[in-house]
């Protein structure tokens, strides 16, 4: 058994995260807000796809979930006692546009709008998605994201979002892992709609990047000042052995998971080589639109790809989670390293990294020093990417609290809050109050001291 250390993150690496780095924490709406049903919303794919028998452990849907849509303010009031600065979290489109074209639900708005009070009444910036997965089945039963015009609908609602709450948020990302949409939905059919047609998944995967340039060309002929970006989810990739097939297999998957997604948004075009699949049916203007600038980049990194032709496993010097990740957090700063030599980079956010472990509540308390761990070593790794040249603005642990984790539905907790799904009980884990002194120390070292800021008036 592996003996995890708590102690606090070292001096170093609290000061080269600098005196603005941004503390958070991450949501999606699909995983916390429950309320399936009410107030007007209208069926996601998620929620289709969860009532499907044998989609999801245990049957397990959004029903409830965290039955965040009641307990907003309760839970913003954890996010001001863990004193991050931020909260990112997803807007549910069918919430807010039932059948994902034509009319708005007033009531929809008006939850995202107290929240957006909550937040502003704490202090805490608003870092907003507007989509994690969650399309309104409406539009998936007129071909969801297969179909072109699917990408001008959700340009119609971002500019909805842009408008109503554009002069609120801190940053606003068009995409959640567009690979995840993609791939996990479309070629393999793990996540909604649960679909498993490769072709199929290429043209997706275009179709959400054209989204996205479309929604970001709409928020900015709108006016919206905040920064406006895509967060991806990406990976190093370590060939097993140094053997031509493991070597060619690391670069397939990195090219599959990162370049894929990347150079069309960065580059304006997809990458071709042996190995990657011929390029989707494009229209004229689509990479133009594609590469429109980002004002960031989310980075959301939780393990290595570990690429072995013959199934050799890796060496988790560092153990592995409990959804059986390798905990690697060199590769995060590898990753990053790779993206700043390759790439003309925006600014950086580590839009989400955390760790799901078995916890169990205890006595009234949740002992999880292997989070804590995990949490402290990727914070390291950014730290040292920092001094290595890196413009890495924030980071947030995914999540808030423990959510409804897609297929592996209530069984994976990947908290710094506890919840119990009987009684919506909510508990910091250990984690949590590192969490909270590590932010508060950190900017201690870093930040002006009151005194200076009184001079400055
Ligand atoms: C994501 C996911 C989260 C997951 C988390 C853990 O953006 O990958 O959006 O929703 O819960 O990654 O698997």
């Amino acid at each position: 058994m592996k003996s995890f250390s708590s102690e606090e993150l070292d001096t170093e690496s609290a000061e080269s995260l600098g005196p603005h780095f941004c503390w958070g924490v991450a949501t999606a709406a699909f995983q916390i807000e429950g309320a399936a049903r009410e107030d007007g919303r209208g069926e996601s794919i998620w929620d289709r796809f969860s009532h499907t028998p044998g989609k999801t452990r245990n049957g397990d849907t959004g029903d409830v979930a965290c039955d965040h849509y009641h307990r907003m303010p309760q839970d913003v009031g954890l996010m001001a006692e863990l004193g991050v600065d931020a909260y990112r979290f997803s807007f549910a489109w069918p919430r807010i546009q039932p059948l994902g074209s034509g009319a708005w639900n007033a009531k929809g708005v008006d939850f995202y709008d107290r929240l957006l009070d909550e937040l502003d009444k704490r202090g805490l910036q608003a870092h907003a998605t507007l989509y994690h997965w969650d399309l309104p089945q409406a539009l998936q039963d007129a071909g969801g994201w297969g179909h072109r015009d699917t990408a001008m609908r959700f340009a119609d609602y971002a500019a909805f979002v842009g408008q109503r709450w554009g002069q609120r948020l801190r940053s606003l990302a068009t995409h959640n892992e567009p690979w995840c949409t993609a791939h996990l939905g479309h070629a393999i059919g793990k996540f909604a709609p649960g679909l498993s047609d490769e072709h199929l998944a290429r043209q997706v995967a275009h179709h959400l990047l054209l989204s996205h340039g479309l929604a970001l060309q709409r928020l900015r002929a709108e006016g919206v000042g905040c920064p406006l970006g895509i967060v991806l989810n990406m990976s190093s990739a370590t060939p097993a052995t140094p053997m031509p097939e493991d070597l060619a297999l690391a670069r397939r998957e990195y090219g599959h998971l990162v370049r894929w997604y990347l150079e069309p948004l960065l580059l304006g075009r997809y990458p071709q080589e042996p190995g990657l699949p011929a390029p989707p049916l494009i229209e004229p203007g689509d990479m133009a639109c594609i590469r429109a600038p980002l004002d960031f980049l989310g980075v959301n990194y939780y393990t290595r790809i570990w690429a072995s032709h013959n199934g050799t496993p890796p060496p988790a010097r560092l153990g592995v989670s409990d959804m059986g990740w390798e905990t690697h957090p060199d590769g995060l700063r590898e990753l990053l390293l790779n993206l700043h030599r390759e790439y003309p980079l925006p600014p950086l956010y580590i839009t989400e990294n955390g760790m799901a472990c078995a916890d169990r509540l205890e006595n009234g308390q949740v002992h999880d020093p292997q989070r804590i761990d995990y949490v402290r070593r990727h914070l390291q790794a950014l730290a040292q990417a920092k001094r290595e040249g890196l413009d890495i603005r924030g980071y947030f642990y995914w999540s808030l609290m423990d959510n409804f984790e897609w297929d592996s539905g209530y069984a994976k907790r990947f908290g710094l809050v506890h919840v119990d799904y009987e009684t919506q009980q909510r508990t910091l884990k250990s984690s949590a109050h590192w969490y909270a002194s590590n932010a508060r120390r950190q900017r201690r070292l870093t930040q002006p001291t009151t005194a200076t800021e009184v001079t400055h008036g």
